[in-house]
């Protein structure tokens, strides 16, 4: 199904290639794609994070090279990746612990992540951090500025680096620079409880383009520019412009998306037919369906509630009672914050109460596994859940559900998608969840797995399509192209049209 091709039908390497000849990636994320640390006799481990933004970027990386920059606590670090078959460089940039964790848990995590998540009660916006916050992106900036040739695109990524768009003008950087927003941006309403707002606005106005998961995101975007900042909204044919202070941005809703033919491969792999039946006799699913959930331990993933619903149902219809079990994947995130690691405590509990309360000899109704699976584990329990439940409270997008309907080569499976994930503007097929409400989590639960099988296979044809439509490689192609209109002054000699 899925085809390496752009919405124009060019290859996003043939756009990268025509539009910008000779350019390179540089790609900066606060959050490196791999991590080499030291194994149990102190031989080099390597290991992969969880989380949306570097299971994206990596397969683009690999296949068109370039620099990764990223940031961690201590030491800074080179590498080379993937470390089986080198195809990129990654520099780590080494930050004092202090600085580290007064800019990643403080301002980004305890500021930003929550208030854009419009979770108001948990943000907090401390002065010192928010020293650390510009400390950090500007030593960004210096090294981007290092890194990166005029010709090439410079290509940031998410609320951390909210300043370096600004910070390398200041440098003297004129080539693009693209910026992709990956989780929802807030309604001004709610923007306003930032004290520093307005500095936010005028650095990421420096970008030549700025990218959203969602039209939602680009309009309270805009409307925030306006009112905040007196910018000037353009809305053209291709898009919307902001002309702020003499300079032209252009702002693009372009959900971003997952290597589709990869899981497609693993999918279809026979090691992972294998895996698949070494699952089914360790859950013991002979005669009972799984319910599968996987994500970050974090507090927009709605995890509590969509356990209550879960118990909801059981209670509802007791002949579910043996016959279902929900599988909880949740990754350790952030734990350095206490609102993390009240989430997780509140998660095991629940799980807790519900096998006390439900479970019988043989049948334990919730499972929570607290790792981070590998891509191709997470493909077999995919293959194997007869619903993925995505409840998120709020989500920029949520890669897990386009993953789900990706591995489903098999036309099997229902997905249950929160209306308020980003995702759920592109799969509009899933069996819909209103998150907040065990009760209505209980019904959208019990709808999807009463359905009919014709109504399950038509579901999941339509969401295939989808995911076919919009890949990894038809989002770059997407990002390439409006960087390429939002920088005229590159037009001419060195562009060819594509
Ligand atoms: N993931 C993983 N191992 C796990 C659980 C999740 O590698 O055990 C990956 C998953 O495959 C997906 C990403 O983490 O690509 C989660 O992305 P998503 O957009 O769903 O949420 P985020 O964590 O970015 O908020
Ligand atoms: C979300 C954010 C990313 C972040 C990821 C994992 O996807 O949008 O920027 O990298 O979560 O979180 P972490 O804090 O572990 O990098």
């Amino acid at each position: 199904m899925a085809a390496r091709a752009s919405s124009t039908g060019a290859s996003a390497e043939n756009l990268m290639r025509g539009l910008f000849p000779g350019a390179r990636l540089i790609v900066a994320a606060n959050r490196a794609p791999y991590r080499q640390a030291a194994g149990l006799h102190g031989e080099p481990r390597w290991e992969r994070p969880a989380g949306g933004l570097t299971a994206a970027l990596d397969p683009l990386m690999q296949r068109f090279g370039g620099v990764w920059v990223a940031a961690q606590p201590g030491s800074a670090q080179e590498l080379s990746v993937p470390p089986e078959e080198p195809r990129y460089q990654v520099e780590v940039l080494g930050i004092h612990p202090e600085v580290y964790r007064a800019y990643y848990s403080g301002y980004a995590n305890s500021g930003l992540w929550p208030l854009c998540h419009n979770l108001v009660e948990r943000a907090h916006f401390r002065p010192s951090d928010w020293i650390a916050y510009r400390q950090v992106n500007r030593l960004f900036a210096e090294r981007i500025a290092e890194v990166a040739r005029p010709e090439d695109i410079v290509f940031l990524h998410d609320y951390q680096l909210a300043m370096v768009p600004g910070y390398l003008r200041g440098l003297g950087y004129s080539g693009p620079i693209a910026h992709f927003w990956h989780i929802p941006w807030p309604p001004t309403v709610v923007l306003r409880l930032l004290p520093e707002r307005r500095l936010l606005l005028q650095g990421l106005l420096e970008a030549d383009w700025l990218g959203f998961q969602t039209e939602d995101s680009v309009d309270a975007f805009a409307s925030a520019a306006r009112k905040e900042l007196g910018a000037r909204v353009l809305r053209e044919a291709d898009g919307i412009r902001l002309l702020y202070q003499g300079r032209m941005t252009s702002l693009a809703a372009v959900p971003i998306s997952i290597d589709a033919a990869r899981v497609e491969e693993i999918a279809r792999a026979a090691v992972t037919k294998e895996r698949i039946e070494k699952f089914r006799a360790h859950l013991g699913l002979e005669d009972s369906a799984l319910l599968l959930g996987v994500d970050r331990l974090d507090y927009t993933k709605g995890i509590p509630a969509r356990l209550d619903g879960f118990a909801r149902m059981l209670a509802r219809y007791p002949s579910l009672q043996g016959k279902v079990q929900f599988l909880q994947i949740g990754v350790p995130s952030r734990r350095e914050i206490p609102d993390y690691r009240r989430l997780a405590a509140a998660v095991r509990r629940r799980a807790q109460d519900i096998n006390r309360r439900y479970g019988k000899p043989g049948w334990r109704p919730v499972r929570l596994i607290e790792r981070n699976l590998r891509l191709d584990q997470l493909v077999a329990l995919y293959r194997i859940a007869d619903i993925a439940v995505v409840s998120s409270l709020y989500d920029g997008l949520n890669l897990v559900a386009k993953e789900y309907v990706a591995a489903r080569v098999d036309n099997g499976g229902a997905l249950c998608l929160s209306e308020t994930a980003g995702a759920y503007q592109e799969l509009r097929d899933a069996f819909p969840l209103s998150p907040l409400s065990p009760e209505r989590i209980a019904e959208g639960l019990a709808r999807a797995l009463f359905a009919s099988e014709e109504e399950r296979t038509r579901r999941m044809t339509a969401l295939r399509a989808a995911v076919a439509r919009n890949t990894i490689d038809t989002w770059l192609g997407r990002v390439v192209q409006g960087l390429r209109s939002a920088v005229p002054q590159l037009s001419g000699e060195n562009a060819t049209p594509v």
